[in-house]
């Protein structure tokens, strides 16, 4: 049989896949001792079962990420059959490549954790890079959010004078697949800076005059690359910018950033429980994905294929 667990980074979420699944939430003790510690007791049966483990590794990263690998440690001794790490949003992606000599790959010291703690799977949603699937030596199911923000664009907006942006070089295949579903053009904000010292020059590769340009990423962290773009867009003609970013990380002064900027609107999902500042900005919306991944866990445990839902 099939349990949900939940550790405290994002409840919500985890609350709503049940109810997706017309199931209770095992109950369980995800706390803290006084230094900080983190203390879990499942206080149910769990043996022989299958367990998803419901958890992003948001801010605080490292107290959600030791929040993961303890219930999966507390569920791999209490017998369960199989544990899956779902991980909407994967923090430390980012960090998946040595970015000067000495420094670390800590996407692949994170994922060597969490299969050493016990997981059999991890399930997430659109990892910063395809290719960090590659970290894991267990099976890893990456959803995309593509599909839903597709029919969330197709009913908010007029899509024949849109055009899919790409905030920067590095996401061109993630806009272009999105440009792709909408049958929309694609352009691409290309940041240069020609020599050291100089201000950065934001290039638009493609026509985006009098259009209504939707802007595509997988992270909103400090909001820069996003408000930057949006900026350029807007001086090179475009009628408005909304943007579609999976992952609303939002650290520091980011929503302040957005809901002061020209932005008309941030579309965003709920991988990261929603701050009180986020729910109440102006131009953010938060669109849910417990559909998603509850269809994704429903059918991981009745061992059925997930690829439908790439469509
Ligand atoms: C970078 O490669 C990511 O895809 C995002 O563009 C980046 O993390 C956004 O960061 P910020 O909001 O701080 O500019």
């Amino acid at each position: 049989m099939m349990k949900i667990v939940s550790g405290n980074s994002n409840r919500p979420l985890a609350e709503a896949i049940c109810s997706y699944l017309n199931m209770p939430m095992t109950k369980a003790v995800v706390k803290r001792f006084n230094d900080m510690e983190v203390f879990v007791e499942i206080q149910e049966n769990v043996r022989g079962q299958d367990m998803f483990v419901v958890q992003s590794t948001s801010f605080p990263a490292n107290d959600h990420l030791m929040e993961l690998l303890i219930i999966i440690d507390a569920l791999k001794r209490a017998s369960a059959k199989r544990i899956t790490a779902v991980i909407p949003y994967f923090g430390y992606a980012r960090q998946d490549r040595k970015p000067g000599p000495r420094t670390p790959i800590s996407a692949k010291l994170v994922a060597n954790l969490i299969t050493r703690a016990g997981a059999d799977r991890v399930l997430t949603l659109d990892l910063h890079a395809g290719q960090i699937q590659g970290v894991f030596d267990i099976p890893t199911d990456n959803l995309f959010a593509g599909p839903v923000m597709v029919r969330d664009i197709r009913q908010h907006g007029d899509v024949n004078n849109t055009v899919v942006v790409s905030p920067d070089v590095g996401g061109v295949v993630r806009a272009r697949a999105l440009a792709k579903r909408l049958s929309a053009p694609l352009a691409i904000v290309d940041k240069r800076r020609d020599r050291p010292g100089e201000s950065e020059v934001m290039n638009i590769i493609g026509a985006v005059e009098g259009k209504s340009c939707i802007l595509i990423d997988d992270i909103v962290d400090s909001g820069g690359t996003l408000v930057n773009a949006a900026e350029a867009l807007l001086t090179k003609g475009a009628k408005e910018v909304t943007a579609y970013i999976t992952h609303g990380v939002l650290s520091g002064g980011a929503v302040a950033r957005i809901t002061s900027s020209m932005l008309k609107e941030l579309v965003i999902t709920d991988s990261i429980q929603p701050t009180e500042a986020v729910r109440i900005a102006r131009n953010i919306r938060v669109m849910p994905v417990a559909t998603l991944l509850g269809e994704a866990i429903g059918r991981t445990s009745r061992e059925e294929s997930v690829s439908s839902l790439f469509e």
